[in-house]
């Protein structure tokens, strides 16, 4: 076995309109309130983006998808719009996101943007406008009223739950102040769901995906992809003891996977492909896995978070089983799966993986749960070393290049989580703190005024890129190196199938992409490094633990090439 010294070069970028590029890209997001801070207030802004494109160029993704920067009164983050086609002023203005767009296209670099057709803000203009016509009104039409049941109408239309904890339904007061009909959210009560059976929310969208479209995105990530369209009639959802919609184990809400939301993917498919530059969709959809073939394909979406390996825990049968299964669904429509294991909603890998595989997490880290951060590190190393040997695309989440775990004691009075106010749980804001970008400076970089909207531990300034950048062995240059190997050996393209390897000691997870062997060793002991199969003799590309001659280190993975 010999070891490659060569070091990454600093770049490494897909060729300038490399068809399809969607198909094997590595896509970064940018969670634009935490990412870089341009102006000073505590909350970054696309600016601050545009400044930090050189660092997303060096990592070496293809791409960027930025959560969403429009319009908004903020209460989920900017999942709650106001205007699909204005930049919110914390954020920007259009020509910021113009400037953005034009800047990471020179540097080769892709850009998605998030649309969040489900429900918009209460603040929507037309919203207000229903509130302002009466009921039966086109108006109303456009969201989801209906009279409330009981004598007086004082019970919701039906029984359905928020995902954000409490009522899916709220009562409004008419114009003329009387108690009136009640509209459905399935998230915060700020975020009324559209009517999807009304033709001019589909007119609607059609034209938000053109502005942006126009503005040169390259693509889009839909938010709630299996939510818009609901069960003719509302019925209600059976409940549990609780008095929650029952969801039996691999099943989703009643309001969610609908088939007709199919047929919104089949209309905005055309749009997309009438503009040059393989624009493309990826879509959120929390869906059972074996429904995934259906909403991917060449008339449908392109294609679609797998999250089943983002809730694989850590083991052999469980990521062997969260690889083999969405590999061969995706083959089966001729779409790339992708890979996943991060994001704004779920608590940071590196901090799962600091808890038993059987750890039941709930929404959010709480104070008093105790990851080992050690472990949960490594494990995170050697899961995305294995995420990234995968063909498909892979999706990244800011700051897990740098090994960030969640942040688990932010004062409950900073906490703006809807969930958490709504739910009484922790919630999702201990995964979106601003990066540490410099170890010793004011907000560790993130703010030229030390101002963040979340506190920022300590423990995030050894984490910083500055602390990491040029360090061997650190979790940045880990992720530079992957990415460039990732490219220079092709092992996001599905040409080279995934093979797995049998007869490997206990705990090892191996996968050969032609010449390449990936190890996962899921065990907390080193074990002798397999010599069947040509391994005796191979070259160790990139390893996520310390490297031992003849071994592989405990929870570690390793990239071999074979002669
Ligand atoms: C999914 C988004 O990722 C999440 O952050 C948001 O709260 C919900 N959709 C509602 O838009």
């Amino acid at each position: 076995m010999t070891t490659t010294a060569s070091p990454a070069p600093a770049t490494a970028q897909p060729e300038a309109g490399a068809p399809e590029w969607w198909r094997d890209a590595v896509v970064y997001q940018v969670y634009p309130r935490s990412f870089a801070d341009a102006d000073g207030d505590g909350m970054g802004d696309l600016p601050g983006v545009t400044s930090r494109l050189p660092y997303l160029r060096e990592l070496g993704v293809d791409a960027l998808w930025l959560s969403p920067f429009y319009t908004s009164p903020q209460h989920d983050a900017g999942y709650d719009v106001a205007d699909y086609t204005d930049v919110d002023p914390r954020f920007g203005s259009r020509s910021d996101a113009d400037e953005l767009i034009a800047r990471a296209h020179e540097q080769g670099l892709k850009v998605i943007v998030d649309i969040v057709p489900n429900h918009s803000s209460s603040e929507h203009e037309l919203f207000q406008a229903a509130l302002a016509a009466g009921p039966g009104s086109p108006e109303r039409d456009m969201y989801i009223f209906r009279d409330g049941r009981g004598e007086h109408g004082e019970l919701p239309p039906n029984n359905w739950t928020s995902i954000f904890h409490g009522a899916a339904w709220t009562r409004i007061t008419e114009a003329d102040g009387t108690p009136g009909q009640w509209y459905l959210h399935i998230f915060d009560t700020t975020q009324p769901d559209w009517n999807w059976e009304n033709p001019a929310v589909h007119a609607l969208f059609r034209d938000v995906l053109r502005f942006w479209l126009d503005r040169g995105a390259d693509g889009f990530r839909v938010d709630v992809a299996h939510g818009m369209v609901k069960p003719e009639g509302l019925p209600d959802a059976t409940v549990n003891a609780h008095g929650l919609i029952d969801i039996p184990e691999g099943e989703v809400p009643i309001y969610f996977d609908n088939d007709g939301v199919l047929d919104i993917y089949r209309e905005w498919r055309p749009i997309l492909d009438a503009y040059e530059g393989d624009r493309m969709m990826v879509l959120e959809a929390w869906i059972p896995e074996h429904r995934l073939p259906l909403y991917i394909g060449r008339e449908e979406a392109h294609q679609s978070f797998n999250f089943g390996f983002l809730q694989a825990r850590w083991g052999v049968e469980t990521m062997r089983a969260a690889i083999e299964k969405p590999l061969e669904l995706a083959d089966a429509v001729d779409a790339p799966t992708t890979w996943v294991l991060s994001n704004h909603d779920v608590i940071r890998h590196a901090t799962r993986y600091g808890f038993a595989p059987d750890y039941a997490f709930g929404e959010g880290l709480g104070r008093d749960e105790h990851p080992e951060a050690e472990l949960g590190l490594q494990r995170a190393r050697a899961a995305s070393l294995l995420m990234l040997s995968l063909p498909g695309a892979a999706y990244l989440y800011q700051g897990e290049e740098l090994g960030l775990p969640e942040v688990a004691d932010i004062p409950d009075e900073l906490r703006e989580d809807p969930a958490h106010h709504r739910g009484g749980v922790p919630g999702r804001d201990g995964c979106r703190v601003p990066i540490p970008w410099q170890q010793d400076a004011p907000a560790y970089g993130f703010s030229p005024s030390g101002e963040s909207w979340l506190p920022q531990p300590e423990a995030f300034g050894p984490l910083a890129v500055d602390a990491q950048d040029g360090v061997p062995g650190s979790t940045l240059e880990m992720y530079r190196r992957a990415l460039y190997l990732r490219r220079e050996l092709g092992l996001g393209r599905h040409d080279a199938a995934v093979e797995f390897l049998d007869g490997l000691p206990e705990g090892v997870l191996g996968v050969r992409r032609g010449k390449v062997v990936v190890l996962v060793n899921t065990t907390e002991q080193s074990l002798p490094l397999p010599t069947a199969g040509g391994l005796a003799d191979a070259e160790v590309l990139i390893a996520s633990g310390a490297q031992e001659a003849g071994a592989i280190a405990p929870d570690a993975t390793l990239w071999l090439r074979t002669a």
